[in-house]
C-alpha cells in the first residue's frame, strides 16, 4: 500500500497530487488567454506548506506542450543564497534560467544576436556555462546594470517574437517572490521597473508566488489599487484543505490509517488542513490499528519536532532578539510597546527585528488593532511543546 508523499517534496507525481480541481481550472482558463495576446499577471499567495510550489509545477506540466513555461525559484539565486542580494544578481539568474529553458524547448535564442548585444553594450562576461554545447554567458555583477535589467526584462518578449510559430506564448512562474523584499528599496529598484516591462508583454504571462501573509506589505505594494499594478494583478489565495477534503484524502490515499471520528477531528486540528503537515504527520502515524483521540494527541507531541523540520531550520536562522520576540508573543498578540518592555528595549530599536520577522512571514501586524501576532501555528505548537518537555525554550541553535 502506498504511503502519503513526503511533506517537503517540491514536485508531486500525478497520483500523489490531490484535489485543487477548481483552482486548476481557474488557472487554466486565465493562463490560456495568453495565446490570444491577453496574458494575465497573477499573484498566488498562501500559508507555508499549503501547496503553492507543487501546484505551480502541476500547472507547468499541463501547459508545457503548447507554451514555454519557466519555473523560477528566486530563493535559488546565488545572490540570495550567499546573502548578497542585488537586482543585478537576480537578473543574472533570471537570464540564465530563461535561456536554459528556452534551449531545452528547442527554441531559437538568437545566440549570435545576444553575443553581439553583449559586445556592443560592453557587458563584462565573467564565465560561460554551457548547455548542450551552447555557451551561456554569465554576466558580471558590476556590469552596466541599467542595460542589463532592461535587456533581461525584455528578453521573454523577444524570445516569443522569435519563436511564435512554435509556441502559443510564454508563462513565467516566479516562486519565493517575497525575497525581493530584501532588496534595498525594492519598489523603486525592482517592482516599478518590472511592471513597466511586463505590461508591454501581451504574450508573456507572469505568476508571482511565495509565502506571504495576507497582511503583508508586499501584497498591497503589488496588487492593491494603489499598488504597482494598480489593481490589474489577479490575486489567488491557495487555502488549506477543508475537513471534507482531508477526510477524502486520507480515505483515498492512506486507507490503512484507521481513525475514530474523534481521532480524525484531532488530526484535522493538529494539522490545520495544511497539506505539508497532513503528509508529515500522516506518514508517521501507526497503520492498520484503530487510533483514538488520545493516540493522536500523544503521537503529535512525539512527532512534532520531526515534522516541523522546516520550522526548526527557520528558527535556527533567527537572531536571539528575533527568537525572543517570537517567544514574547506565544501567549497572545501584543502592542509594540509591550514587546519592547518584555525585551527591555526601546520601541525604536525593535523596528529591524519586527520587519525581518514580518518579511519571513512569521509575525503579522494586525492593522485593525495594531497588535503583533504570530502567524505560524506549527511553530507555536512546537515551541510550546519544547517548553513543556524541557522546561526551557530552545534559544540556542538546534
Ligand atoms: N495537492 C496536494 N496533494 C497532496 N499533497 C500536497 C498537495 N499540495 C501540497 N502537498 C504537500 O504539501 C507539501 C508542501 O507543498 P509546497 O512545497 O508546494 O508548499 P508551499 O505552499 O510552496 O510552501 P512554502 O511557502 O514553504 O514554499 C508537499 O511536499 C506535499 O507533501
Ligand atoms: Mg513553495
Amino acid at each position: 500500500m502506498k504511503n502519503l508523499p513526503m511533506g517537503d517534496k517540491q514536485e508531486l507525481q500525478d497520483n500523489e497530487f490531490f484535489n485543487r480541481f477548481s483552482e486548476i481550472s481557474n488557472f487554466t482558463v486565465l493562463l490560456d488567454e495568453t495565446k490570444d495576446s491577453n496574458a494575465p499577471n497573477i499573484l498566488l499567495t498562501g500559508l507555508r506548506g499549503v501547496g503553492k510550489t507543487v501546484f505551480l509545477k502541476k500547472i507547468k506540466k499541463l501547459f508545457e506542450k503548447d507554451y514555454l513555461v519557466l519555473y523560477l525559484d528566486f530563493s535559488r539565486a546565488e545572490v540570495y543564497q550567499k546573502n548578497n542580494m542585488s537586482v543585478e544578481g537576480l537578473m543574472n539568474f533570471y537570464y540564465k534560467e530563461l535561456i536554459k529553458e528556452s534551449k531545452c524547448y528547442g527554441l531559437n535564442t538568437f545566440d549570435k544576436r545576444i553575443e553581439k548585444f553583449f559586445k556592443t553594450n560592453n557587458f563584462k562576461i565573467k564565465d560561460f556555462s554551457s548547455l548542450n554545447s551552447f555557451p551561456i554567458p554569465i554576466i558580471e555583477n558590476e556590469t552596466n546594470s541599467e542595460e542589463l535589467i532592461n535587456f533581461v526584462m525584455d528578453l521573454p518578449n523577444k524570445i516569443y517574437e522569435e519563436n511564435k510559430d512554435k509556441i502559443k506564448g510564454i508563462i513565467i512562474f516566479i516562486d519565493e517572490f517575497q525575497i525581493i523584499k530584501e532588496l534595498d528599496n525594492y519598489l523603486e529598484s525592482f517592482l516599478w521597473k518590472f511592471r513597466s516591462f511586463i505590461e508591454e508583454q501581451s504574450n508573456v504571462a507572469y505568476v508571482f508566488s511565495g509565502s506571504m501573509s495576507l497582511q503583508d506589505q508586499l501584497i498591497s505594494d503589488i496588487a492593491s489599487y494603489g499598488g504597482v499594478f494598480g489593481g490589474r494583478m489577479i490575486t489567488f489565495s491557495l487555502e488549506p484543505f477543508n475537513k471534507k477534503t482531508v477526510k477524502e484524502y486520507l480515505s483515498e490515499r492512506a486507507s490503512n490509517l484507521i481513525l475514530t471520528e474523534d481521532a480524525f477531528e484531532r488530526f484535522f486540528k493538529c494539522t490545520s488542513g495544511i497539506p505539508a503537515y497532513i503528509n508529515f504527520f500522516g506518514r508517521l502515524l501507526p497503520k492498520d490499528i484503530e487510533l483514538n483521540e488520545n493516540d493522536i494527541e500523544r503521537e503529535f507531541v512525539d512527532s512534532i519536532s520531526v515534522f516541523s523540520i522546516q520550522l526548526i531550520s527557520t528558527w535556527s536562522g533567527l537572531s536571539s532578539r528575533e527568537q525572543s520576540i517570537i517567544i514574547s508573543l506565544l501567549d497572545g498578540p501584543k502592542r509594540r510597546i509591550d514587546i519592547a518592555n518584555i525585551l527591555g528595549l526601546t520601541t525604536g530599536s525593535l523596528s529591524n527585528f519586527l520587519n525581518s520577522l514580518q518579511n519571513q512571514g512569521l509575525i503579522n501586524m494586525n492593522k485593525s488593532n495594531n497588535l503583533y501576532e504570530l502567524c505560524e501555528p506549527m511553530l507555536v505548537r512546537w515551541l510550546k511543546s519544547e517548553y513543556q518537555n524541557k522546561g526551557i525554550y530552545p534559544y540556542r541553535k538546534i
